[in-house]
């Protein structure tokens, strides 16, 4: 009934470090990055190539992708939000770009500054430019179930950005709860609008944890055989346009949840605590990560 095997996306390199207070050095990011993909991982959303007048801590986007030692088998992905952040992407090499897009009116304009039919008109060449270099390209709907600025969000507003999104060439259809006010079966009527237009194979979910229904969540959409997920390590990380987002649900909860299931993941549950105790430790508090905790304090 569940799939064998699920891909993690690490995201808290970006997610979630695009969100704290204080600067971390782009060394400090580069470890983790390390740190991730000696767990395990083999695909980290590594940073962003937005404007840091709006994002100040992914400034430094291009030095946090050069410091990289690249192991062969893994997806290096950054944000891209339009042609002058794909132009500076693509000289850091990555190996997939996400574009991101909003199934709300208003949350389109709060975090990307234009409309959603604008915004599918920014990517469009970014789509193009990205396939003809052979740069694989997924796409996120944010407000998937619920708008910090709006409310409710229909399964409908995702289902037009979804297909608006594969009329331009988008590869993947990234489902994301941004506020996490999503439940399981709101979630899946989502996922749902996603699939009418991506097969099974291209669309993946991204829990935010803000009100702790991640993990049902994601089981929900593990019946459905959905197997690829957004996560971030200790559950760092939040949006700076969804005020009172909390991060993303934590790899390693989520981790401990797919192998107590028989799902095999490819990491090394260790290894991605110390990972996510090294970016804790810098960033002065605990893992957001009730199994990490568990684990810490065995
Ligand atoms: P804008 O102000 O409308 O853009 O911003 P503009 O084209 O009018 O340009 C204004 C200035 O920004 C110019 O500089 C541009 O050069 C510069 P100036 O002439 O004033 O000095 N600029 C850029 N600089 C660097 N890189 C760029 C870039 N583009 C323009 N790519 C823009 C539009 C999209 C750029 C802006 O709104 C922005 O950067 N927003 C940040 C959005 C963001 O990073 N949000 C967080 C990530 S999304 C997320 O977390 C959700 C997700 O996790 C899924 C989920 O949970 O929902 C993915
Ligand atoms: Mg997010």
């Amino acid at each position: 009934k569940y799939p064998a095997k699920v891909k993690l996306v690490d995201v808290g390199p970006r997610d979630g470090l695009q969100n704290e207070k204080s600067p971390v050095p782009a060394a400090v990011k580069i470890e983790l990055v390390h740190r991730l993909q000696a767990a395990g991982l083999r695909e980290i959303e590594v940073t962003s190539f937005v404007s840091p007048k709006w994002v100040p801590q992914m400034a430094d986007n291009a030095e946090v992708m050069a410091g990289i030692r690249r192991q062969p088998g893994v997806r290096y992905s950054v944000l891209v939000p339009n042609m002058k952040g794909f132009d500076a992407a693509v000289a850091s090499k990555p190996d997939e770009i996400v574009v991101f897009g909003a199934a709300s009116e208003a949350f389109s304009q709060r975090n990307i500054n234009c409309s959603i039919a604008e915004s599918i008109e920014r990517f469009a060449p970014v789509v193009e430019a990205a396939r003809a270099k052979g740069i694989h390209v997924r796409g996120a709907i944010s407000v998937a179930v619920g708008c910090p600025y709006q409310g409710d969000v229909s399964p409908e507003g995702v289902e037009l950005v979804a297909r608006l999104m594969k009329q331009i060439g988008v590869q993947h259809c990234g489902v994301a709860d941004t506020i996490g006010v999503g439940t399981p079966r709101k979630v899946q009527l989502a996922m749902e609008a996603a699939l009418k237009h991506y097969p099974l194979d291209e669309v993946s979910g991204h829990f935010h944890d803000t009100y702790g229904q991640a993990l049902p969540n994601t089981l929900a959409c593990l019946e459905m055989g959905i197997w690829q997920y957004d996560s971030s390590i200790a559950g760092l990380g939040g949006c700076p346009y969804a005020k009172g987002a909390t991060g993303n649900v934590a790899t390693e909860d989520v981790v401990f949840m797919l192998h107590g299931m028989g799902i095999d993941t490819g990491i090394d549950l260790d290894k991605l605590v110390d990972a996510g105790q090294y970016i804790s430790d810098f960033l002065g508090r605990k893992p957001n990560s009730r199994a990490a905790t568990a684990l810490l304090n065995k």
